[in-house]
């Protein structure tokens, strides 16, 4: 199924995209969020969409066809022009001033962080974020790994116990991260992990017996747990919303949509911070949540939390 915009007439009211403003999409994926900005800036304006993914943008650059000129690979991304009004960049938002200065754009109007990963990345990479399907086990956001990333497979079958465990704890926030990690050192001796099946199986013998019926899958937690250490998730909000920040133009608009709590604590603090020292102010003071129709028709919706700030 292809990825729905979360909280979509929510971030068109916080975002506010006007004529001839430039806004930055952080997360572009599929363009969902995109596709309904775009329209709003014209003429004049500019969409600038980054996402590590470049499988994901390769998908959107081959639907724009041959209106996109070939890639001019500048420095360690690559970037896509269309008419001067739409730029790809296939990076990490965490080098968000770098890819700006690249372009030399030095302020933009607005910036939007949709945070995790796409329903594509989850059905179709390949990449063993689901753990109902069978795959090996890389999760990363990136489609094409250089020798400094690190896999979930990696993280399984090198790592210290203790380190697995605090991963499981910290990340996963889960409650038998001991029983977990204990067991995937276990297991590692005999066999290396391979595909996200033998992880679920290590969980599944882990947790106790009446808790395989809970609500949630047993193995949510683990597979968040290490999709966030693979991509260093957390290491990259906190320098994609400072470098965010130094970039918004004064009475720019900065709307994050979170689905975790370890995500949504940081925006609310660096959002309270920018309040107290006067550089900000907050335009929801409760996180917005989707209405039960949309968690209806998009149950990824449930978790998400949308947070907008305005730069004084
Ligand atoms: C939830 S999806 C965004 C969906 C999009 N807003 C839409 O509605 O079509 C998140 C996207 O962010 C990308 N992503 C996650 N962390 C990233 C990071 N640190 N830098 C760049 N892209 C990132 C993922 O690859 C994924 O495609």
């Amino acid at each position: 199924m292809a990825h729905i915009p979360v909280l979509l007439d929510e971030v068109i009211k916080y975002l506010d995209p006007k004529k001839g403003e430039t806004i930055l999409d952080a997360t572009l994926d599929g363009g969902g969020h995109s596709g309904a900005i775009i329209p709003r800036l014209l003429p004049g304006g500019k969409l600038i969409g980054i996402d590590q993914d470049r499988q994901l943008l390769d998908k959107l650059i081959s639907s724009f066809s041959r209106q996109m000129r070939d890639p001019a690979v500048a420095g360690q991304f690559s970037i896509f022009k269309k008419d001067g009004n739409l730029i790809l960049v296939n990076d990490n938002f965490r080098n968000l001033d770098k890819i700006l200065k690249s372009l030399k754009i030095k302020f933009v109007d607005g910036i939007l962080f949709d945070l995790g990963m796409s329903s594509e990345q989850l059905e179709n990479s390949g990449r063993g974020f689901s753990f109902l399907r069978d795959e090996p086990l890389i999760m990363t956001y990136k489609s094409e790994l250089g020798p400094e990333d690190i896999t979930a497979g990696d993280i399984l079958n090198k790592w210290p116990e203790e380190e697995i465990f605090k991963v499981l704890k910290e990340y996963g926030e889960e409650r038998y991260a001991g029983r977990i990690s204990r067991n995937i050192a276990k297991r590692r001796k005999e066999i290396p992990f391979a595909t996200t099946f033998d992880l679920v199986e290590v969980i599944k013998k882990s947790v106790p017996h009446g808790k395989k019926r809970q609500r949630i899958n047993p193995a949510t937690r683990t597979f968040q747990a290490l999709r966030i250490a693979v991509n260093d998730e957390l290491n990259a909000l906190a320098e994609g919303l400072e470098k965010s920040w130094e970039l918004l133009n004064r009475g720019g608009r900065l709307v994050v949509i979170s689905f975790h709590s370890l995500e949504d604590r940081m925006v609310k603090n660096f959002f309270k911070e920018k309040k107290n020292e006067g550089a900000g102010n907050i335009l929801t003071k409760k996180p917005i949540s989707a209405s039960e129709q949309e968690i209806k028709i998009n149950p990824r919706s449930r978790s998400a939390k949308l947070r907008a700030i305005v730069k004084l």
